[in-house]
């Protein structure tokens, strides 16, 4: 027999409650609610208007939890408790319900039903008691449900609030995380975009002020280059009038001897002169190639032009450096050829101030080491494959990862920008190639650039 006595019932119900929230509190609540009103089922559920349906939260069966299920209202006393109305049927259910096919499957025969209402009085759920036999404690059940009704109302008001919350914060979290993307790629394209402006802007500044020295020096050292060479046959000139003076053939041998060793020193000086002049021309010969002044469209060029001239303009500045080049492959590609120059301008020049800071750090015992770059270009499976090779300083693994950020300097303010390497990235990308490197630590680097032949 199931007890009816609050007294006992109340404080075995309220303990076993006891810091439960809820499906537990559901759960428990359920099961207590069947074993003291000996119901064969007895469940709570939530009204759905739209569906004008009933689905349970806790179900128990025979003492024993049981699958949460929906069912809809209609031809159901379920419906007149949806209306507000406690209903009591201690008997004959089925008969007063005939379509209530459910009821009729379970052979139920006493129903007691009561509204559950939320703060606001609206109807929101039912708590319900099926018996199989005819229910002989009807008002102690229905006293027992309504005593836990304000609660079941509050403990469902307060989880559909837990779950509002839940979902809030994350839509919340996700619009969060959803900005904080765009602002980092904003971020990127400014950077990027900023990177590009300061670069482009440095170039043109360059190329014009390269383009300009170019001219203005191209003038004067043609006229020198002449001169010197026009002195070669002057001297020639004087001394065969000098020799004339002296009486020519018949002259005095130690006066012929002595006219012989000194314009001998006056030619060896001239043709000084000469090659010095010749440099001069390389130089600025380079100087042109490497400006090609603001032509932003694709042209024909040689690797091997590309790498010499800008290699003839670095020489001047790294005399101590031995630079070779091995072009095994030398196609004519059709690039920028400005923004190559500017490629391998970076990248050598990175390689020499590499190798001079291996230099410094150098113990004095170890001063022959000598500074070596070379460039190879090769055919790697129909791409150009160009790797520059220093034995230079080498870089630790965060120069490694970093190497392309830009700005990114391991360098004073007067050695580097921390743009010569992003820069490249850019140019390579905008020649549909790459730009890898190969680096050890006070072994040396090397850069391996790849670009499509066509
Ligand atoms: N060949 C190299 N050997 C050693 N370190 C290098 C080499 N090339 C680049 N680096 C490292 O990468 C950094 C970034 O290079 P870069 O973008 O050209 O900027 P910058 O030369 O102005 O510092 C350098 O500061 C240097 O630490
Ligand atoms: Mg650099």
């Amino acid at each position: 027999m199931f007890m009816s006595n609050f007294e006992q019932v109340l404080p075995e119900i309220i303990n076993s409650l006891k810091s439960t929230s809820g499906e537990d509190f559901f759960n428990a609540l359920t099961l207590q609610l069947c074993k003291h009103t000996g119901a064969d089922y007895t469940l709570i559920a939530r009204l759905n208007q739209e569906r004008y349906s009933s689905k349970t939260i806790s179900l128990v069966a025979k003492g024993l939890l049981a699958e949460n299920f929906e069912y809809t209202l209609k031809n159901t006393p379920c419906a007149e408790v949806n209306s507000g109305s406690v209903c009591i049927y201690p008997k004959n259910i089925c008969q007063l319900y005939p379509d209530d096919q459910l009821l009729i499957d379970m052979k139920i025969e006493g129903y007691i039903g009561i509204p559950l209402h939320d703060s606001h009085g609206k109807v929101i759920g039912l708590v319900v008691a099926l018996h199989e036999e005819k229910i002989e404690n009807s008002d102690f059940v229905v006293t027992l449900f309504e005593l836990f009704s304000g609660r079941i109302s509050a403990e469902i008001e307060r989880t559909d609030r837990e779950h509002e919350l839940i979902e809030l914060a994350n839509t919340h979290e996700s619009k969060v995380a959803e900005r904080t993307k765009d602002l980092s790629q904003t971020l990127e394209h400014l950077k990027s975009a900023q990177q590009k402006l300061v670069q482009s802007e440095k170039m043109a500044a360059l190329g014009k002020l390269t383009a300009s020295i170019a001219h203005e020096i191209n003038n004067p050292t043609n006229f020198t280059y002449a001169a010197v060479y026009m002195m070669l046959d002057e001297i020639t000139k004087i001394k065969y009038f000098l020799k004339q003076l002296a009486g020519g053939d018949n002259a005095d041998n130690e006066v012929l001897n002595s006219f012989d060793k000194q314009f001998g020193n006056l030619v060896e000086l001239v043709q000084t002169a000469n090659e010095g002049t010749i440099r001069i021309k390389n130089i600025v010969e380079s100087l042109r190639t490497f400006s090609h002044l603001g032509r932003l469209k694709k042209e024909p060029a040689k690797v091997s032009q590309l790498i010499g001239s800008t290699i003839n303009l670095i020489r001047t500045e790294y005399r101590d450096i031995t630079i070779i080049t091995d072009f095994e492959y030398d196609p004519i590609l059709s690039c920028y050829p400005s923004k190559l120059n500017q490629v391998f301008m970076n990248l050598i020049i990175n390689a020499c101030q590499a190798i001079n800071l291996r230099v410094e750090q150098l113990p004095i015992a170890d001063k022959n080491f000598k500074g070596k770059i070379t460039v190879k270009s090769q055919n790697e499976q129909n791409e150009l494959l160009i790797t520059i090779t220093d034995n230079g300083c080498g870089m630790d693994e965060t120069t490694q990862e970093k190497i392309f950020e830009p700005f990114y300097t391991t360098k004073d303010a007067s050695n580097g920008t921390g743009l010569g390497m992003s820069v490249s990235f850019e140019v390579m990308q905008t020649h549909k190639g790459s730009i890898k490197i190969s680096s050890q630590l006070n072994h040396g680097s090397t850069i391996i650039l790849r670009l499509p032949i066509k």
